[in-house]
């Protein structure tokens, strides 16, 4: 019975599965937490691996390993290995003018143009979450920081060079030192860059060995290192080889995982952490998946990418050599914590307080802006609540406003997945607060249709975890194998009446921000 590791190093904690590799059964687990902030020292990531992976009772006796992770991070090296800035964060914001520059300088100064050629590129237009941007930031504002970048690496990539044994300089904890050529990625995290064009690997036939633009062998897919340079300045820089979703990207160092296990366990691609709880849940084309937790998710798995040039949907690769489609908001499980925190009350009192008032609230919404939005792309908005009359001024109403508009938030992001005219057939909520009965009864009457919830569960660690049964099986067969069928149960399916005023009220004060 081999066993597998699923790594999850999410904004807010590391956590990791272990596995049996056939049937998927969960035989341990542990976790960690990460430090808040929007930009974060790596080292804190590793050293939370380190606490998950002791409190699963150690990695010795798994065969391979995969780490999904937050998706966009700028992990920015120098020629040393070592960080040469704390990484800025997919829910940083500060390089929201450095997306806007990029799309005009794209679009020779036409920002309509632009943005539909980033697009194109890349499958997605730029927001502050991007790394692209990023880059672009610390060019401007820290040329000597920009000037000792000698690679870039997002949160996955970073963490896998680190458990097959690499890393700073000197540092004990990375025995095999800084080879920064030895960084590798998937299509995944890759098509998060905006420096990535995940579509090329499908015309090249996905097979490993397109070159990239200097001719480097960088894996699957293309690097536009034309763009990169448009942010940078300078594009001689080492980016993590892409691989694809069966390709083992090394092994891990027997001081991390794998020691008791012949050969040592492979480490295999990784992927962002949406495609990794995509490949957790077995999604496939028509499913759609609406995540809340620190960002809300609405994603949709099919064979093309889609090139959204109003930008409200990212074109982004799955882990399985699809494309994955995603509407991402940054007021998701937030919104349901302020309201707690307005109303001095915990999530149960939360839930019973919202079911109290009537759909719609009576007229009281909330456009849940808090800290400026991604979709739609509002980076300095600020939350509002409209229709506060006596009859509104309960804590009932002010309960339901609350859900009620973060749901909006989601269900616009689903809109635009039928813009672009996406199969939907059917629709699984995900997240911490999927389990809120708030949230599960206001659901359908926002989204309009029926909704799957499964099982809770670590979605992300356990996608990462599939893929190394994957990795494994695909590398003991000694050729392509499908995936491991492991199940996902749903364990509640939601109707209610659809309950169209509760959008309608929404959209009439949504753009007033
Ligand atoms: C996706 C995104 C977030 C992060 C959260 O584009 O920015 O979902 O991946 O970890």
């Amino acid at each position: 019975m081999p066993l597998v590791a699923g790594v999850d190093s999410s904004t807010q904690s590391c956590k990791i599965v272990v596995r049996d590799a056939d049937t998927g059964r969960l035989v341990r687990s542990g976790s960690a937490k990460h430090p808040d902030g929007t930009e974060v020292d790596p080292q804190h990531w590793w050293d939370a691996f380190g606490e998950a992976a002791r409190a699963a009772g150690g990695l010795d006796d798994v065969a391979a390993i995969a780490v999904g992770g937050q998706q966009h991070g700028l992990v920015a090296l120098d020629a040393e290995g070592r960080v040469v800035r704390p990484a800025l964060l997919w829910n940083d914001t500060r390089s929201a003018g450095s997306a806007e520059d990029l799309i005009r300088e794209l679009g020779d100064g036409d920002r309509e143009a632009g943005a539909q050629r980033w697009a194109d590129a890349v499958g997605s237009v730029l927001v502050a979450s991007l790394t692209v941007t990023k880059l672009r930031w610390v060019r401007d504002n820290e040329p000597e920081n920009a000037a000792r970048i000698a690679a870039v690496a997002l949160p996955h990539d970073w963490l896998s060079w680190r458990i097959a044994g690499y890393g700073p300089a000197g540092d004990p904890s990375a025995p095999l030192g800084p080879q920064l050529d030895k960084l590798f990625t998937d299509r995944s995290d890759a098509s998060g860059t905006g420096y990535y064009d995940a579509d090329a690997a499908a015309s090249d036939g996905g097979a490993a060995g397109a070159d990239g633009a200097d001719g480097a062998d960088e894996g699957v897919g293309a690097y536009r290192r034309d763009l990169l340079r448009l942010a940078l300045g300078r594009d001689d820089v080492v980016l993590p080889r892409v691989l694809a979703p069966t390709e083992a990207g090394g092994v891990a160092h027997a001081s991390v995982a794998g020691a008791d296990v012949e050969g040592g366990a492979l480490i295999g691609p990784g992927a962002g952490d949406n495609a990794g709880a995509s490949l957790g849940l077995g999604m496939r084309p028509g499913d759609i998946a609406i995540s809340i937790g620190t960002s809300g998710v609405v994603s949709a798995v099919a064979p093309t990418r889609t090139a959204d040039g109003s930008g409200a949907i990212n074109g982004f690769a799955d882990a399985t050599g699809n494309s994955l489609m995603l509407a991402v908001t940054l007021n998701a499980a937030r919104v349901l914590d302020a309201a707690r925190t307005v109303l001095d009350v915990e999530f149960d009192e939360l839930a019973r307080l919202a079911l109290a008032a009537p759909p719609g609230a009576d007229g009281l919404v909330l456009v849940p802006y808090l800290e400026g939005e991604r979709t739609p792309n509002r980076p300095d908005a600020t939350g509002t609540l409209h229709g506060i009359r006596l009859k509104t001024s309960t804590r009932e109403h002010l309960a339901r406003a609350y859900v009620e508009g973060m749901l909006c938030g989601l269900a616009d992001g689903l809109d635009a997945l039928r813009a672009l005219d996406v199969p939907i057939e059917r629709v699984m909520l995900i997240g911490g607060a999927a389990q809120s009965p708030a949230v599960q009864q206001i659901a359908p009457q926002v989204f309009g249709v029926s909704i799957a919830v499964p099982e809770p569960g670590e979605y992300v660690a356990d996608g990462a975890a599939r893929q190394a049964a994957w990795v494994l099986a695909a590398a003991r067969a000694g050729e392509a194998v499908d995936a491991p069928e492991w199940s996902t149960t749903v364990a509640t399916t939601l109707d209610a009446d659809p309950q169209p005023e509760i959008r309608e009220q929404y959209a009439a004060v949504r753009d007033l921000v």
